[in-house]
């Protein structure tokens, strides 16, 4: 079967879908995206993927190339056509196509892409080893809610991460506190059992997952703070572990030479990681595909 992207109102075979050479997105980065889980069919958490998709727009000051409705319906037409019953769902949108000049152009609408890709979250072993971390500076700019494609500092942070045979990237600001890593918000779980995550702000992508595991939490009657830590609190943490849309919670059991805990994955993560799977099959949000 072939696979299809939708470019601009037009479904094309993947292999042939490409944008103009001076799209904004290519030559200044000028664009945002998102990537929403499809998980036995329905978009995952999707409210929450087209609120922060909408709002990523807003700080650019970019048009919302269509509706929320007209997004949903392209979006389920995107899954369905590649039978994504299980997989991500990418969407890309920049300021457009326009002759190269820093300031924004005038009347130029902007360009969508959308993408749909089999495959969800790593296999279970992995998960059920934990994985290692790297720390890396943060060298990214100070707008790091906005989810812009301007990934440079976080594509050279997860190189770094996997030349090392690590899963991620933790990035670590000038003063030692920890801000996320590279695609995913980073976690800890102190000796008496709280777990911490650094609050919003513009230092860090508000994640969905981190929002959804917050809830979770809550739901857990487990103790949630959002605050700093630094990363000798993490690598002497009782428990570490990143988020995002692909890993869900991800058990850490090394930082760089530290093992953490006891070297596997910690009950409070295993857990959450499990509530997070319950919820994942109790979503009764629109079937997008199969049935
Ligand atoms: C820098 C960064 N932080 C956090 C996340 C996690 O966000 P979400 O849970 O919405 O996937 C991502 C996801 O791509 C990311 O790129």
């Amino acid at each position: 079967m072939s696979r299809i992207a939708y470019v601009n109102g037009q479904y094309v075979l993947h292999r042939d879908a490409a944008v103009h050479i001076e799209d904004r997105g290519y030559q200044f980065s000028d664009g945002i995206y998102e990537v929403t889980a499809i998980y036995k069919g329905r978009p995952v958490d999707n409210d929450g993927h087209w609120d922060r998709l909408e709002r990523s727009l807003r700080e650019l000051r970019i048009d919302m190339p269509m509706t929320r409705g007209g997004l949903d319906l392209v979006a389920r037409e995107v899954v369905r056509r590649n039978r994504v019953r299980n997989g991500i769902i990418y969407i890309q949108i920049t300021r457009g196509v326009s002759p190269r000049n820093h300031p924004f152009p005038k009347d130029t609408p902007p360009s969508i892409v959308m993408t749909a890709r089999h495959g969800l979250g790593s296999k279970p072993e992995v998960a059920a080893k934990g994985v290692s971390l790297i720390s890396h500076p943060d060298i990214r700019w100070g707008r790091r809610d906005i989810k812009t494609v301007s990934l440079l500092p976080n594509v050279l942070a997860k190189q770094a991460a996997y030349e090392q045979h690590a899963y991620e990237a933790i990035l670590v600001g000038p003063d030692g506190m920890v801000s996320e890593c590279s695609s995913s918000n980073a976690w800890i779980v102190t000796k008496d059992g709280a777990l911490v995550t650094r609050p919003l702000s513009n230092d860090i992508l508000g994640g969905i997952t981190r929002k959804r595991l917050i809830d979770l939490a809550d739901a857990e009657g487990l103790r949630v703070e959002e605050r700093s830590f630094s990363l000798d609190e993490a690598k002497a943490a009782r428990e570490v572990f990143v988020s995002s849309t692909s890993s869900f919670a991800m058990p850490v059991v090394r930082i760089d030479d530290s093992v953490i805990g006891n070297g596997h994955p910690g009950s409070i993560v295993t857990n959450l990681r499990a509530r997070y799977f319950d919820f994942l099959e109790s979503a009764s949000g629109p079937l997008w595909y199969g049935h």
